[in-house]
């Protein structure tokens, strides 16, 4: 087996102190996650939905705590706001144990990885969002800690260089990541679990927003919540979102917590969104096209012409747009269906 060793200079010393800024500048969402996100389920019974996933992670995760042993390393792959970052405190509650949290382009330095390799115990889980955006030098520190739980590290340069191999506590390293495809396979043939994570269906919604509904104090009606889910495009942080607008709309102006059909519609259209679940960025796009008429345009073109991020369109607003027929994605172009001229149309 290939030994890659990676040279992180000649500056390998960590003080206590520089293991603690290490962490507090790459783990700042650990403490923020902890009382700001009520929502977060913390075990596989109360997470709704995704129920394949489920099954073979309660199975994974029963037979390492029957072998006393850490999970094996996991990569959870899907939409943003899909429950990646969810299921990764879940499965260290699940576990037992601790989770340390960084986001791959916070770790810059390969010193930033082997202060958070060094700071694990026993156990724990290291979890990595965004991680198809981890350097080249770090990503290669990964393959043999994750491998063999061990750090090969050349320190200094040329005739002065050195070797050390650093024995590390068995862990989980879970990624998280929206971009499968731009994960290089030494890194994601590594991950011994692989999930993807789906869609969710619009009951599976209606229960999320319920639950939340009944954590915030909010007597919301079940049409209300079903109407609230359809317009959630398959995500539960959009349906959260909606949620707390609607709550915001019922305390400050019908001051009240009882939420009808007919509220949630009256809050949305103050909020400029629309039945379809629509909002202004999403007829902006229809807009766009619906200018060029029946000629494919290209993202870029797209992007340059709303001033938007290529990437928020390819994954945030164009995926449900052509889940509702709206948008049709073809090797020239994009291009609006007849629905979505008809919708865009009226709306003029
Ligand atoms: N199955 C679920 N049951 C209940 N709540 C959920 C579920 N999945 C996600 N959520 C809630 O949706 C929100 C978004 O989830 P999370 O932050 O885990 O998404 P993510 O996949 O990590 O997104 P990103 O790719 O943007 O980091 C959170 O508030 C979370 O509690
Ligand atoms: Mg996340």
């Amino acid at each position: 087996m290939a030994i890659i060793s990676s040279n992180i200079g000649d500056d390998f010393s960590f003080s206590k102190k520089e293991l603690r800024l290490v962490d507090s500048k790459i783990i700042p969402e650990e403490k923020r996650n902890i009382n700001l996100n009520l929502a977060r389920p913390l075990t596989l019974k109360e997470f709704i939905g995704q129920e394949q996933l489920k099954t073979s992670l309660r199975i994974a995760i029963d037979a390492s705590i029957i072998r006393k042993e850490p999970l094996e390393h996991t990569l959870l792959h899907g939409q943003p706001g899909l429950g990646k970052t969810t299921l990764a405190f879940l499965i260290a509650h699940e576990m037992n144990t601790k989770c340390k949290v960084a986001t791959a382009p916070a770790i810059e330095r390969p010193r930033d990885i082997v202060g958070l390799l060094l700071g694990l115990k026993e156990g724990e889980v290291l979890f990595i969002d965004e991680i198809h955006r981890l350097n080249k030098l770090t990503e290669e520190l990964l393959y043999s800690a994750m491998e063999d739980f061990r750090l090969d590290l050349t320190m200094g340069a040329n005739r002065g260089a050195r070797c050390r191999t650093i024995n590390l506590p068995k862990f989980t390293l879970i990624g998280a990541t929206t971009k499968l495809a731009s994960i290089n396979a030494p890194l994601r043939d590594r991950f011994g679990i692989s999930q993807k994570i789906e869609f969710y269906s619009n009951n599976e919604l209606k229960q999320i927003v319920v639950n939340f509904a009944r954590l915030i104090n909010l007597n919301l009606d079940d049409e209300a919540s079903y109407n609230l889910s359809k317009i959630s495009r398959g995500t539960p942080r959009i349906a959260l979102r909606l949620l707390r607008r609607v709550r915001d709309y019922a305390q400050v102006i019908v001051k009240t917590n009882v939420i009808s059909k007919d509220l949630v519609k009256k809050a949305l259209n103050s909020y400029q969104i629309d039945e379809n679940g629509l909002d202004s960025l999403d007829r902006q796009y229809l807009s766009f096209l619906n200018l060029n008429q029946d000629i494919p345009i290209g993202l870029d073109s797209i992007a340059a012409g709303l001033g938007d991020d290529s990437s928020m369109l390819e994954f945030v607003v164009e995926p449900y747009l052509i889940q509702i027929g709206f948008l049709r994605r073809t090797p020239r172009g994009r291009l609006l269906t007849e629905l979505g001229k008809k919708y865009i149309n009226q709306k003029k």
